[in-house]
């Protein structure tokens, strides 16, 4: 099992460096907000959940860090923090959950010294918090997992994207701690290879059988019925669409087409109550990102490339959302 993809540590935080993965597992030590904006933009911290954890304990850190005497400056100190890492990556929704809950927490607090208290409890809360969410995710999917189902995901909503187990991996680990013999297809992701890199070294890490394959190669699997169902994460569910890694709503198509059960598996922080899919930002990242591949540009100068970060599923295409509280079934509308 690997480490804790993030934690704090005294008035810093410590994180896995996604981007060396599989070849380095490096902790980074970090204790300025500019450095953890810049592991978030860099996709050094990803996946949902572990955004949130990473916005609150941002906010925590800076709270810690505050030399202001009184609350307004403090709360004023605070919420600047909390505006600064929000901005960073506007898709999953769990960023600002996690940011507006310790921003609340001191908020509420009277003194500017059980501000500081209140944000390191409630950071360290949510943390808490994730992994006990992540085992009843895994729980209550790994009874929809048949023994012997071959399992395809998309990207990486496992330990790696939140404190430890996994949304959708979580149910792949809990189904195989239940006794299950599962073998899962891990879709390689481009451009950034969260499936290749991620999804495979910490199945791989755990014994759990794993191969990759180029996202392309999804559907001839399943004509060809070597997949038994489809389970990703997300990173912000509407009532409307579920949002997750560019790539997903294609399987969740080819799923239906061929009959095969397609879930969602998400924290309730994922859901998002107010937004409806066209008011939702999809993050756009750098042209670069699929235009230069290992050093080497692979597609000419001055053609443009582009990257969204993440698509919509709409949601009846979804088997079921599985969340700790329960399996969602369809329809899902309106959300409960
Ligand atoms: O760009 P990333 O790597 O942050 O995208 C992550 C995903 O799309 C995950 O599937 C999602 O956040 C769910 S993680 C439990």
């Amino acid at each position: 099992m690997i480490p804790r993809t993030i934690a704090r540590k005294g008035e810093g935080i410590v994180f896995i460096d996604q981007t060396l993965l599989p070849e380095h597992l490096e902790m980074v030590e970090c204790t300025d907000l500019e450095r953890l904006a810049r592991a978030i933009r860099r996709l050094e911290v990803r996946g949902a959940p572990a955004l949130g954890i990473a916005g609150a304990y941002g906010v925590a850190m800076a709270a810690m860090q505050s030399e202001a005497a009184e609350m307004e400056g403090f709360l004023a100190e605070a919420v600047n923090a909390a505006e600064f890492l929000r901005a960073t990556r506007p898709t999953a929704v769990n960023l600002g959950w996690g940011i507006d809950r310790v921003l609340a927490a001191a908020g509420a607090a009277e003194s500017v010294g059980a501000a500081k208290e209140a944000a390191v409890v409630e950071a360290d809360r949510i943390a808490a918090e994730d992994e006990a969410t992540c085992r009843a995710i895994g729980s209550h999917g790994a009874a929809l997992i048949p023994d012997g189902a071959r399992v395809l995901t998309h990207c990486n909503a496992g330990g790696l994207a939140c404190s430890t187990w996994g949304t959708a991996l979580g149910v792949v680990r809990s189904a195989v701690e239940a006794g299950k013999k599962v073998s899962v297809t891990a879709c390689e992701t481009r451009p950034l290879l969260q499936g290749g890199r991620l999804t495979a070294f910490e199945l791989a890490e755990d014994g759990i059988p794993v191969r990759v394959i180029t996202d392309s190669t999804a559907a001839f699997l399943m004509r060809k019925g070597e997949i038994d169902c489809v389970v990703v994460g997300a990173d912000r569910i509407t009532r409307d669409v579920a949002f997750n890694k560019i790539g997903t709503y294609m399987h969740a198509v080819c799923a239906r087409h061929h009959g095969i059960p397609f879930y969602v598996a998400a924290p309730r922080s994922t859901f998002d109550q107010v937004l409806g899919e066209d008011e939702v930002e999809i993050e756009e990242r750098d042209e670069e990102e699929i235009a230069v591949f290992n050093g080497r540009r692979t597609v000419r100068e001055g053609v443009r490339c582009t990257n969204y970060a993440f698509d919509a599923t709409p949601l009846d295409l979804v088997s079921g959302i599985i969340t700790e509280e329960g399996v969602l079934r369809p329809p899902f509308d309106p959300m409960p």
